[in-house]
């Protein structure tokens, strides 16, 4: 009976079925308007707050590395998000996240069961260089989640592209995307080596984050 019930709730929702496609289909998907420009607004605000309070740390990329090799690695600084101590803001980013969690375990038996998201800045000048998101020893990460929060005057001169890098019959493609504001894009963690390009100009504002298996 509860499982007649669960089939009547479900109502097909195109955006998320086209991300779904797009996964099958090349690996990863692009959303340009997952976030409304007010939510973007939202969403910035409540990073640029916590930023202004010196609560980023540099991000780090495991243990055993020197501050100046990491530097040469990633130059990002990374707020992690406390879903159970939630201000209004992420409020609204996780009832998003958790709608398309809950229509990917429904419908693709991806069987996500833990999520972890982290803001980041990147300040003028840092990049961070070609990697897989599974080098951290953490093969539980499926989907990489990455939505920006930049201003919406951003110009593409202000650099800090996600490069995505694909093997196409044994061919190297590679895939530029502007850290547009309130576009989304999520790819396959264990699949696809992807960089941040350096910022020329400005800062660049995002939330980043795994959804997780087993
Ligand atoms: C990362 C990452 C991409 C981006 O944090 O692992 O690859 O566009 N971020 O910010
Ligand atoms: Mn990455």
């Amino acid at each position: 009976m509860e499982e007649l019930f669960d089939q009547l709730d479900f109502v097909e929702n195109p955006l998320f079925e086209s991300i779904i496609d797009d996964l099958l289909e090349q690996q990863y998907s692009v959303i340009d308007t997952f976030f409304s420009e007010e939510e973007v607004t939202i969403l910035r605000t409540s990073l640029l707050e916590k930023y202004e309070e010196d609560k980023f740390k540099k991000a780090a990329i495991g243990n055993k590395f020197e501050e100046q090799i990491i530097k040469s690695i990633r130059g990002d600084f990374v707020l992690w998000i406390d879903e159970q101590k939630q201000n209004p803001a992420e409020a609204l980013f996780f009832k998003k996240i958790n709608q398309l969690v809950n229509y990917l375990n429904k419908t693709c038996f991806l069987g996500i069961l833990h999520k972890e998201f982290h803001y980041a800045v990147y300040p003028e000048g840092t990049f961070y260089k070609r990697h897989l998101d599974t080098f951290q020893n953490d093969d539980r990460r499926k989907l990489s989640f990455v939505c920006y929060l930049n201003d919406q005057d951003w110009k593409n001169e202000n650099g800090g592209e996600l490069v995505i890098y694909k093997d196409e019959n044994g061919t190297e493609t590679a895939k530029s995307l502007y850290p547009l504001p309130g576009r989304v894009v999520i790819f396959e963690s264990q699949l696809l080596e992807h960089e941040v390009k350096p910022v020329l100009a400005s800062e660049r504002y995002s939330i980043t984050g795994w959804l997780k298996t087993r």
